[in-house]
Parts: C-alpha cells; structure tokens; sequence
C-alpha cells in the first residue's frame, strides 16, 4: 500500500507546522519578552500563512536557565507568558481556525526547581531519591573533595556533566546546563509522571508534541566513561573533547517512546489525531538508520522524529538527490504511515538565510513546502530574517561559552519597520532586533510582491490545496544537470513536478516529460523558458509545476 491508496488521512499528513518561540514572537504586555496572548494575537497573521498546526517552545514555569527547557512544573504557565487561562484562550482561538497546538515536551530533564527535585535532592532516602541520576564519588582528590562518578560532560560547558550535592553527600548528572538535572527514566515512576504530564495537556486539548532531547534518556546502564574522541584540537567546544555514545541513544529509548506515544493511543485521546514529533539529530555516518531506528522504535502512526537534513546536509543537488531517494525509499518500505518531518530552521540553529543566503532560502521554501510529510517553518524564516548581532552585555544563552550561542537566531519577531520592529512597545527587548527589520517585517513584505513573506503565502495555499503536494507520492526524476534536482509528487491523477537548482548560476534541466503548467517560481517575477521538455532556470531557482 503506497500513501496515496491510503485511505485514511491524519492532519499531519503535509501539515505546515509553525514554530512558535514565545519568548521572541510577540509582546502583548509591554516587558520586552513575548508571551502567550501575543501568539493568541497573531492566530489571523498564522492562518494568512496556511499554517496547520503550532509547535509552542517551552511556557512552562521556570527560572530560564536555559529558557524554559528547564521546567519547574510541567502543568502550569510561567507568569512571563501568561496563565493557564491564557494557554485555553490560545487552544480555543486556533481551534476555531482550524489550527492545532503541539506544545514543548521535556522529558529528559527538569529544572532544578521542579519540587520532584526539590525532595530528590534533600536525602537518599525519600519518595523522590530515585527520580533523578545520582551517584557516589568515584574518589577523592588530593585535597579531599569528591571526583565526579564518570568523565562526562555537560553539553552547555563542556565541563563536568556532574553536580555535587553536599546534602546527599552524591554527584547528580545535568547533560545541559548545572539547573538541569536529568531525570531517571529507569524508574517506572518517573515515567508514570511525565506521562501525567502529557495526560494534563492531553485533557485541555492539545494536539500533540514536540519532545525535547530524547536520545538522552536512555543512558548505557553502568554509565561507562566515554571514549576520547581523536579527532578534537584546542579550539573545538570542550564538549566535542569526548565520543558521546554512553550518554545517549541506548536501545531502551524505544521502550520509554512507545510508553509515551502508547499514551495518545489511549481511548480518551486516540479519537483525535494526536500525534508526537522526537528531537534527535542523527548521527552523520548513515543518517538513514538512525532516522528508521526512530520509525521503527515507535509507532508511526503517532509519532515521528524530526528530520533535520534541512539544517545539516550541504545545500547541493547531490546530495539531496541521494538522501531524498534513500529515505522515502526506506520509509514506504517500512510502513506507509510514517510521516516525514522536515525543518530547516529552529531556536537553536543559524538562520537559514545567514547559512544558505537569500536567493537559495527562497528555493531551499520551495523545497520545504513541496516535500511529503510535516513542513516546520521557524518563526521568523518565512520573513528571511537572518542572524542578529548580539553586543556582550546582552548575551543571554547558556550555550553562549565558546561560540557565540543562540542567541542570534532567537532575536524578536519582526513585525513592522517601527520602534522594535513591532515586536514590542517596552524600552529594551530581551535581545535585540536583527537589522534586517526594516526591509524584513510582516508589514512591508505584505506589500511587496517579490517577497519572502509573499513566497510562503503562495506556498502554503499551494500545499493546503492540493491533495498531491499533501497526500501524494514521491519520485525523484532525472533532470540531465548535477545542479538540479528534480521530483515528482503525484496523486489522483495530479502530478506537480518540482526543479531546485542549487547552484548560482543559470542551469537548464533536461526532463523525460513535458512538466505541465507552470505554477510558481521561488522568484516572483520569473517564468523559466520550457520547451518540450526541457527547463530554463535562473541561479538558485526553484519551480513548480502541474500536469
Ligand atoms: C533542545 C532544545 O531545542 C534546546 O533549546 C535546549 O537547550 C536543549 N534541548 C535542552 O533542553
């Protein structure tokens, strides 16, 4: 059975997920950081961009060490983005127009101020001693303080991943930052609680989630040192020092996400679609299996893991042409209910303008857009903002130790070429606005025809339209040039045929067929000369066309 012969559809069959960063998205309240009645009021600008579905950053409770993925409650609001009332506003809101919600899961990790460690933390001997990762020392050193229990590092510092607790007389584990430890997912209990957690969101009515970090919770079980990694030169981030193959991806992961996806099965939920997207960044020697390894490890009929070649493989045809052929080749193979999920931008990556530049962004929306599965759009990317400039005495993320960290890719929404690009009305903002504002806001793009903005327009009314570009079948197709690639994706008789050309220069595609009407260009004003069958695209064009 191919996805096209399939019959029933879910929403995130070929849903544009839009990724939501509160913090940075708008400011209702006048503090300089953006908060949840800001999403709430921009629900009309999300629907004018065909957006399906939001993926919401972390709202909870929290003393921001890491900016809300270090959680003090998973059930409750963080008074900086508002109140409970305020998230059943939001979920009312883009229920009524037809947009779904899928808020941030941290599963591996809480904050130091979450009262499960707070009680963990106080004795070996209560209800939550066992909640998170704690060990002896493995020694003592010549002036007789305690050695961390293993070499590991935490990923923010690229120190030791170990924390002393004088009350416990233990060292307890934060892979991230110091105010984050990591929870025990050995413990039965601890996964009963998360999964409450999900049954909390579940109850008011979201659809879905975006889980954080999960290869990290499930540990080689003796916690082994890791490998020197020999590759590392003075100058690399120290986390880099070592191979990370203990402090993740042990095979148990998949018994602790099939728990967690068994949960939107359940018969209270299950009527619904509920549906749960994995963070995990693959490994670069075969990509592919890690990605079916995830596939294959739940269920995918609720659940997938984010496929970020949009972030990590070069912007070259070959490249593309290679992986996008393998992939969907092993995902039909498996089952034809994986769904695929592409990003190519997030909260914690570059933007892809200041990656790519802006002429390939443009074909690299195409591509996104035109691609089976969920399409996540970064707040922000479908503006062609790019990196902000962040002066030191504004640098705000943990991560920001030997790298500049990433706070460049957080800077506010931009809105309007007005006082803080629309995004608020207080003095300072949290950081500062990118300086592309003035030409790149909602405003001024609404406007001008050859925009980002008005790319993405076109393109999500495109993708909500058209049963091909949501439901159908994909097929890379020759094209005769190393510069183009080239694919199909067809559906009850309709087929859209779709050119990239990656490079800089003009490059013409040679196709078997005739590739039907043309129906966008990546660059408003052009229209590639087509004859028979063969293609005329300007550098970095992509194209779009329907038989
Ligand atoms: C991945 C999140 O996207 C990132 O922002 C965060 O710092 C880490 N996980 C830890 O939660």
């Amino acid at each position: 059975m191919n996805k096209t012969q399939r019959t029933k559809h879910r929403w995130v069959d070929g849903a544009i997920v839009y990724q939501a960063y509160p913090r940075s998205f708008y400011d209702s309240n006048a503090d300089g950081i953006g908060d949840i009645p800001g999403v709430t009021a921009k629900l009309n600008y999300l629907k004018t961009l065909g957006v399906n579905a939001i993926w919401l950053s972390p709202f909870y409770p929290s003393p921001m060490a890491d900016f809300g993925y270090d959680v003090a409650d998973y059930c409750g609001v963080d008074p900086i983005f508002g109140s409970l009332a305020d998230m059943d506003k939001l979920l009312k809101q883009a229920h009524k127009r037809n947009i779904k919600i899928m808020v941030d899961l941290v599963p591996n990790h809480t904050s130091d101020e979450h009262t499960w460690f707070h009680q963990s933390r106080q004795s070996r001997e209560n209800p939550y001693a066992d909640w998170y990762i704690w060990r002896d020392p493995k020694g003592h050193d010549k002036n007789g303080n305690p050695t961390p229990p293993n070499n590991w590092l935490a990923m923010f510092d690229g120190e030791s991943a170990w924390e002393w607790e004088p009350a416990r007389q233990q060292f307890y584990l934060h892979t991230f930052d110091v105010g984050q430890p990591d929870l025990n997912w050995t413990n039965s209990e601890v996964r009963e609680g998360v999964k409450d957690a999900m049954r909390f969101w579940l109850d008011k009515g979201i659809d879905g989630f975006r889980v954080d970090a999960v290869p990290f919770m499930a540990k080689e079980p003796k916690l082994k040192d890791e490998p020197k990694n020999p590759d590392w030169k003075p100058g690399w981030h120290g986390y880099d020092r070592l191979k990370h193959v203990n402090n993740q991806g042990w095979p148990h992961l998949f018994d602790y996400l099939s728990e967690m996806a068994a949960v939107l099965k359940e018969p209270k939920y299950a009527a619904h679609d509920r549906f749960m997207v994995t963070e995990a960044y693959p490994s670069w020697h075969n990509k592919i299996s890690d990605y079916m390894a995830y596939y294959k490890g739940m269920d995918p009929e609720v659940a997938a893991p984010f496929n970020f070649e949009g972030i990590g493989l070069p912007w070259q045809a070959s490249e593309w042409h290679d992986f996008l052929k393998a992939f969907h080749k092993s995902l039909d193979d498996f089952s034809p209910l994986c769904v695929a999920s592409y990003a190519f931008g997030n909260h914690d990556q570059s933007r892809l303008v200041t990656r790519i530049g802006e002429s390939a962004a443009r074909s690299a929306a195409v591509l996104l857009m035109t691609l089976p599965g969920m399409a996540f759009i970064y707040n922000g990317d479908e503006l062609g903002m790019k990196n902000g400039i962040i002066p030191p005495d504004m640098v705000q993320d943990p991560g920001a130790v030997s790298s500049e960290g990433r706070d460049p890719e957080r800077t506010p929404m931009q809105w309007t070429p007005g006082k803080n690009a629309g995004f608020s009305k207080a003095d300072k903002t949290w950081l500062p606005i990118a300086d592309n504002y003035k030409t790149h806001n909602v405003r001024s793009e609404s406007w001008n025809r050859q925009s980002f903005l008005n790319l993405y327009k076109k393109l999500g009314k495109l993708r909500n339209t058209s049963a091909t570009l949501k439901h159908g079948d994909f097929k890379i197709i020759p094209t005769k040039h190393k510069d183009v690639l080239g694919y199909t994706r067809s559906y009850d008789k309709v087929t859209h045929t779709v050119l990239v050309n990656f490079s800089d220069k003009p490059a013409t595609a040679k196709l078997t067929d005739k590739p039907g009407r043309f129906v966008l260009s990546s660059f408003a004003s052009s229209k590639p000369t087509v004859i028979d069958s063969t293609v005329k695209l300007a550098a970095h064009e992509a194209v779009i066309y329907e038989l």
